[in-house]
């Protein structure tokens, strides 16, 4: 690791509290953020506090173990370190720069501080882009920017990793440039079934992962961002190349910051938090941006606890982001996945100017149409789909419609659902969403829609069931446009909706809504 300086200045341990450490330098005292090692460099230490004349406090990025007082301890005279260059493509690392792929350190690396500035005002370029991601309902509705930042927010187990790791899957195999995933306080399992995937992909050579995943100190998953990020920043600005920077979970990086922030003896702000969370986060941040050599455009999932996003991470996180992408877990019990909510999420992207008078138009109506039925929903869970005047019908028919095709077969869970992934252009994808506005489909079943590509796939899946539904429009919609409602209300349409198998390849969706209201 870092290059040590000549005259060792060594101190001695005066106590140990956990993962933070109080230590005695009787010479020079070293400055904040210097990296200290104790027992031949076994532990780490990063300096937090400056405490008198005599004596730093630390936190440890190594467990402790065996850590006692009075054993001396070394300043490394320098800040924690990141290797950057070549050699370190396809690999994988710790928060140190340490190789954990089980191969030989990478040569022909320099090592960077993991503390650095980010790019000044004048160096960040004013272009906007779209960055398409081959997901329907993200490219149609809540478009990501080249160069910004994107949040996945979630509760547990609500897909944020899913769709983290399809969006890799998408973008890594057309992108020019290089790819960084960092792994914060996340399980270990997850970090080797994608190292495995992305080798078995064939895309390592242009990728390099970094973790501080949920086993290690607080300290370490606090860090391990910023290598990621100082990596990110060599390729940016040396070798003019552009970033993809995926995070999962960025949540566990303000987590390990509040720990950092306890152990270090601050008092908590609101709900616990450390009362540094919005500078911590911001300095973090605002080094991922794109300045006129290169981008870092990143993705990062963000845990929002108990579903609540009002909670203070979520919050700070929001206002850092250019896309939000809210999933919820209501969509995610219907089986419609992407589980996005597609009226909480948005873009700072989603204007005329950017991705154009088409696009912006026809997003503006499908939020209607989806609003509108979310409206709508109330009154039929009371009266029946029947009671409606004959155009709100339509528009649940359409929304619902249009909910259907918007879900799409991954690449990332093909072993598990038995479906091709799909990629969808933004073209195709706007074309479905035009198309069933315009009631074009609204003789098909509403399954033929769901997990496919694009739209013309629905005539494929449901041919037999075109003219049948012909015969029947009058009678079908009620059945069809009830169930989902009733997952609220109670089991009144369940048995409307059983009877109903009227696709048998596909029966995911109506199972799906089924068991919604468990
Ligand atoms: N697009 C999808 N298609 C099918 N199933 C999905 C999809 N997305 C998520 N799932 C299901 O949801 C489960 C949990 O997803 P995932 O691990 O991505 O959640 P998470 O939000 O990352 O959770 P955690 O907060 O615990 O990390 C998956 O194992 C899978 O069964
Ligand atoms: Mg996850």
């Amino acid at each position: 690791m870092g290059d040590k300086t000549s005259p060792a200045n060594l101190g001695a341990v005066v106590a140990v509290r956990g993962s933070v450490v109080d230590i005695r330098f009787d010479a020079h005292l070293p400055p904040i953020y210097s990296l200290l090692h104790a027992q031949e460099g076994e532990i780490a230490i990063e300096v937090l506090a400056q405490l008198d004349a005599q004596r730093v406090r630390g936190i440890a990025l190594t467990p402790t173990q065996g850590l006692a007082r009075g054993m001396a301890v070394e300043d490394t005279g320098g800040p924690l370190k990141a290797p950057v260059g070549k050699g370190i493509l396809s690999r994988m690392f710790d928060v140190f720069g340490n190789a954990i792929d089980r191969q030989a350190a990478p040569t022909d690396v320099q090592w960077r501080t993991v503390h650095r500035a980010p790019p000044a005002l004048s160096r960040r370029s004013t272009k906007t882009e779209i960055f398409e991601t081959g997901i329907k309902v993200i490219d149609v509705l809540v478009p990501l920017e080249r160069g910004g930042k994107a949040g996945l927010f979630g509760g547990a187990g609500v897909g944020k990793t899913v769709l983290l790791t399809e969006m890799i899957h998408n973008m890594i195999g057309h992108q020019e440039g290089v790819s960084i995933f960092c792994g914060i306080g996340e399980r270990c399992r997850e970090g080797e079934e994608l190292y495995r995937d992305m080798k078995g992909a064939g895309v390592l050579p242009n990728m390099v992962m970094v973790f501080g995943q949920m086993n290690e100190p607080p300290g370490s998953r606090f860090r391990v961002g910023h290598a990621a990020l100082t990596m990110a920043e060599y390729f940016r600005d040396d070798e003019h190349r552009d970033v993809l920077l995926l995070i999962d979970n960025i949540f566990r990086f303000i987590q390990a910051g509040m720990e950092v922030s306890g152990l270090m003896g601050q008092m908590p702000s609101r709900l616990g938090y450390q009362p540094t969370l919005g500078t911590e986060l911001s300095r973090l941040e605002e080094r991922i941006g794109n300045t006129d050599t290169g981008a870092i455009t990143s993705i990062q999932a963000v845990y929002v606890p108990a579903d609540d996003l009002t909670d203070p991470a979520a919050v700070h996180t929001f206002s850092h982001l250019s896309a939000s992408i809210v999933l919820s877990r209501k969509r995610a019990s219907q089986g419609l996945y992407p589980a996005i909510d597609l009226l909480q999420s948005s873009s700072k992207m989603a204007t005329p100017g950017i991705v154009g008078e088409r696009h912006y138009l026809l997003a503006q109506e499908i939020r209607r149409t989806l609003a509108q039925y979310e409206d709508l929903k109330d009154i039929i869970a009371m009266l029946g789909l029947e009671q409606l005047a004959p155009d709100d019908r339509n528009v649940v028919a359409r929304a619902r419609r249009l909910e259907r095709f918007l879900t799409q077969p991954f690449f990332a869970t093909e072993q598990f659902s038995g479906i091709k992934g799909k990629l969808v252009s933004l073209k195709d994808s706007l074309d479905g969403c035009e198309r069933i506005l315009r009631d074009e489909f609204k003789g098909y079943p509403e399954s033929a829609l769901y997990m496919i590509g694009a739209i013309d796939e629905a005539k494929k899946k449901a041919p037999a069931d075109k003219p049948a539904a012909g015969v029947e429009p009058g009678a079908k919609p009620a059945a069809k446009a009830d169930p989902e409602p009733a997952a609220d209300s109670g089991s009144k349409a369940k048995s409307e909706l059983q009877p109903k198998p009227e696709l048998e390849p596909q029966p995911e969706v109506e199972h799906a809504v089924d068991t919604d209201e468990s």
